[in-house]
């Protein structure tokens, strides 16, 4: 590994979950051409959004990351980036007002295209083709030719990349995310539901204390933080020829990073220590993430950190662990202590979706919300019981009102998964039942800095 790093040294080792392109000269045109292309972020950016997981990590503040699994071409739209920020804005809203802590929001968004699959190839009715990978490799209909990998398919998501984070942008800092709107935020909610009844009231309150504020003279309009935020972008950096041709010398440090995304991570299936996606993330300077599954072993985890972090940087590694409500509690423990042993500092961060996927009677892939939240909730009591900090969570998740997970405060059944079940790749929370994450989490948050995390009740059925 003490090898000189290059943005191409990925390429002399074994990398998993390679689409099979058919005409290699084709895929190599496409990202010299993308190396051509204007960067979607800046180091700086990179630089600022580490120094806030930095503050996660030494425990004041929180990391909200969420977004598609999967984000589609056809599904492009200023409707749906819009609902999907402020979901993600009232979920912020509500852990900083409740949980009381600063709130670090990333989303999975502006070039999270790509997927790793279990499986190389699909059957169907006695007829087998490449699976599907995500819109920036290959479409999901079952044709040899929509299945078939295209190169071309890059330089879109590049452009539907660049076109959301435009959005995003103007969301951020033009007017959209001004705290004074906390209320106009409401009306993505179905009116009179448990969730905009909670989210009103505390709407009402941090309207009061607004007015309190400029009622004591203080001019609100002079602070920035009020009238705008910050979102960070990230995906999975899986096709690492994409990422190789956005990889850029910041001209302030003389340092390399990823400009495809403010904060990339290496996906669980393809965290191997002596293959390319390590090798590639070893060398960029950006915050990064790194899957954690079932089968990662406490010593595997802290070689993984000496590559990945060998300057031990606040901010620059968060494990997203995934293990599934049923095993968290056999795996969480033993990788926290050794991290905490040997002194690391990382960003603790739960994804409770990938280790919660069934497949329901009705045959539709879901998650039941019970054991998404199961596997939260033992994950803040682990951290508790460790002495470590909750650091975040990391949810898929849409601003739009889809029937994907079932369970949750309106109780989706298996029957109405039938009704909205739009995603292209895995079930996501909808609007609701972000909403009930998280002030479930903001509870838990406030239970942690009370020194008074609460053993898990039992949940029916598992
Ligand atoms: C994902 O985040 O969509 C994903 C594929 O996760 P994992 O690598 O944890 O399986
Ligand atoms: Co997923």
């Amino acid at each position: 590994m003490s090898e000189r790093w290059t943005p191409d040294s990925w390429r002399n080792k074994p990398v998993l979950q390679v689409p099979e392109y058919p005409n290699p000269k084709a895929l190599a045109d496409v990202e010299a051409q993308l190396a051509t292309f204007p960067p979607l972020v800046f180091a700086g950016e990179a630089r600022n959004l580490k120094k806030s997981l930095a503050r996660v990590a030494n425990g004041e503040a929180f990391l909200l990351q969420g977004g598609d699994c999967a984000e589609s071409f056809a599904e492009h739209g200023a409707n749906n980036i819009r609902d999907f920020f402020r979901v993600l804005l009232q979920m912020a809203v509500v852990l900083t007002y409740a949980g009381a802590l600063p709130v670090v929001k990333v989303g999975r968004i502006a070039g999270q295209f790509a997927k790793p699959r279990s499986s190389p190839m699909e059957k169907i009715d006695g007829v087998e083709l490449p699976s599907y990978r995500g819109d920036i490799v290959n479409d999901i209909a079952f044709t040899k030719e929509a299945r078939t990998p295209d190169p071309q398919r890059q330089l879109m998501a590049y452009r539907q990349s660049a076109a959301t984070l435009n959005l995003l942008r103007a969301f951020a800092t033009g007017g959209f995310a001004n705290l004074g709107s906390v209320h106009q935020w409401m009306l993505g909610f179905i009116k009179d539901s448990t969730q905009s009844r909670r989210y009103k009231e505390l709407a009402d309150r941090i309207s009061e204390a607004l007015d309190f504020m400029r009622a004591c003279g203080l001019n609100l309009e002079s602070h920035p933080e009020l009238r705008a935020t910050d979102l960070y972008t990230s995906h999975e950096a899986l096709l690492l020829g994409y990422e190789q041709a956005f990889t850029r010398v910041d001209s302030t440090t003389g340092d390399w990073y990823a400009t495809s995304g403010h904060m990339i991570w290496i996906g669980d299936r393809t965290r191997q220590l002596d293959h390319g996606h390590v090798e590639y993330f070893r060398g960029i300077k950006n915050p990064i993430g790194l899957k954690c599954g079932p089968s990662l072993k406490p010593d595997e985890l802290l070689q993984l950190i000496d590559v990945l972090n060998p300057q031990n940087e606040p901010g620059r590694l968060t494990l997203i662990n995934r293990f599934g409500s049923d095993k968290v509690g056999d795996h969480l423990p033993q990788l926290v202590r050794a991290v905490k042993r040997e002194g690391r500092s990382v960003v603790w961060s739960c994804d409770p979706m990938h280790g919660n996927t069934i497949t329901s009677t009705s045959g539709y892939k879901t998650r039941p919300f019970d054991r998404i939240v199961s596997e939260v909730k033992s994950f803040f009591e682990v951290h508790a019981a460790e002495g470590t900090h909750a650091g975040g969570v990391h949810l898929e998740m849409t601003g739009q009102n889809v029937t994907e997970c079932i369970g949750g405060a309106r109780a989706i059944t298996d029957e109405d998964l039938n009704d909205r079940y739009h995603t292209v790749c895995d079930p996501r929370l909808n609007a609701e039942q972000s909403i009930d994450m998280a002030f479930l989490i903001a509870e838990l948050l406030k239970q942690e800095r009370a020194g008074k995390v609460k053993p898990i009740p039992a949940v029916a059925g598992f």
